[in-house]
């Protein structure tokens, strides 16, 4: 076992099993033992196109050979000017700058930043701290782990986290009842009435919280939650970094609620699975508050690879793919595939079955269901990342009909062999 790559979510001395991969093509990954995978998960989300994609790398290549990396302090290149053109023109209206960063934690913690200093700027440095959904996951670094409420990650660290406010998504889903929108609502408005004056944002994952175990909520609790946010001058930040670029059906989810965030974070499905990229998109009500004659109100941010110009060829190659291919329709098709094999599916070990856009999560009654689940779907073929009582697939939205059909199959044999 090589234990010199200590490896992510992971405790080193169980010496937990690897699976070697020495190639990946379309939806699959090839291990070193020549056993072929069909990839559920897309690596993290991010490989939506699947893997060895030719065009997105002759768009890395094509870069490549012109430069690899320049900085973006004092410089500037084409790649990052037209990928944060492009960024403005796909996002919800009114998302009209991009800061680029490395990765989804990062590009958290800048929108959290961008809104203590918005509201620094303005003379309001009280306005330092954030509600934020409970179950929610936005990333492992600190001030993430901080608007995350999610003890798996942060156990460690609670005693040093500055932990803000946290309220309850909407129960019953997507269509929740009037009552059910009333209460979260009413749980936001007490918070928000009682602390405005010392919170900056209210940040969420729109319409999915994906890491906090696929739950699913109301459009229309978005759409309520802004204007409120709004009345109480508070900045309303959608971290996307898992929702965006189709994965519940939309290209962002925030258009589900048809809203615009003040601030918005992309990340993952970005850059494709390519190379780790991300992205903080603000309002120009937001950027105009960093204007000034002195560099005391200019955001001092600035990531050595931010606007990286691999990542950013790679991006912009990947919505001309998604769009010229009409991936949208993919993901519909993928999403009625999941919910004519899985709506009407019961078991006693299941608890629930939630089914957006390109995503299916299996939520049991117990840990105990799942457990032997990864050496199972292996042995099946099947690259699925069950944790705790959730089994999920998000696959790529290139999977073919025959993989797909594989992976529910795969997904529902596993509970049949329970009966
Ligand atoms: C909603 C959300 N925000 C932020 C992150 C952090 O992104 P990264 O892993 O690229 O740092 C993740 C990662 O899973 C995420 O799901």
């Amino acid at each position: 076992m090589n234990n010199k790559v200590w490896y992510p979510y992971s405790q080193m001395q169980l010496n937990e099993s690897r699976y070697k991969v020495v190639h990946a093509e379309k939806e699959y990954i090839t291990l070193d033992n020549g056993q072929r995978l069909i990839d559920g998960v897309s690596s993290w989300w991010a490989a939506i196109h699947g893997y060895n994609h030719l065009e997105l790398n002759e768009a890395l290549s094509n870069q490549a050979n012109k430069f690899a990396h320049i900085m973006l302090g004092g410089l500037t290149h084409k790649p990052a000017e037209s990928f944060a053109e492009k960024l403005v023109q796909i996002t919800p209206k009114g998302l009209n700058h991009v800061f680029f960063s490395d990765s989804g934690s990062v590009a958290v913690e800048v929108a959290l930043k961008m809104a203590i200093q918005y509201w620094s700027n303005k003379g309001k440095k009280a306005k330092c701290k954030f509600v934020s959904l409970k179950k929610a996951y936005h990333g492992d670094t600190f001030k993430a782990m901080e608007v995350g409420d999610d003890s798996d990650y942060q156990n460690s660290y609670n005693h040093i986290l500055n932990k803000g406010f946290y309220t309850s998504i909407p129960k019953g889903g997507f269509n929740c009842t009037k009552e059910e929108l009333q209460e979260a609502l009413l749980e936001l408005e007490s918070i928000l009435k009682a602390h405005a004056n010392e919170i900056a944002g209210f940040i969420v994952e729109p319409i999915m919280q994906g890491a906090g175990g696929f739950q699913i909520y109301s459009p229309e609790y978005l759409t309520e939650a802004k204007k409120m946010c709004s009345d109480f001058n508070v900045l309303f930040i959608a971290d996307e970094v898992a929702t965006g670029f189709g994965r519940t059906g939309k290209l962002f989810a925030c258009e589900h609620a048809g809203i615009t965030p003040d601030i918005l974070i992309l990340g993952k499905a970005l850059t494709a699975g390519y190379i780790g990229h991300a992205a903080t998109l603000s309002t120009d009500i937001v950027y105009d508050a960093f204007l000034g004659s002195t560099y005391e109100e200019a955001f001092m941010h600035g990531p050595t690879f931010m606007g990286n110009p691999l990542a950013c060829a790679v991006g912009l190659k990947s919505y001309e793919i998604f769009e010229r291919e009409d991936y949208l329709n993919k993901i519909k098709h993928i999403e009625t595939q999941f919910k004519v094999a899985f709506s009407d599916y019961q078991h006693e070990e299941i608890y629930e079955i939630r089914i957006l856009g390109c995503m299916v999560v299996i939520e049991t009654k117990s840990e105990k269901t799942v457990k032997g689940f990864k050496p199972y779907a292996i042995k099946k073929g099947l690259w699925l990342r069950p944790f705790g009582k959730y089994i999920y697939a998000t696959p790529p939205y290139t999977i073919s009909e025959k993989s797909l059909q594989s992976l529910i199959l795969g997904l529902i044999e596993w509970f049949e062999m329970k009966k």
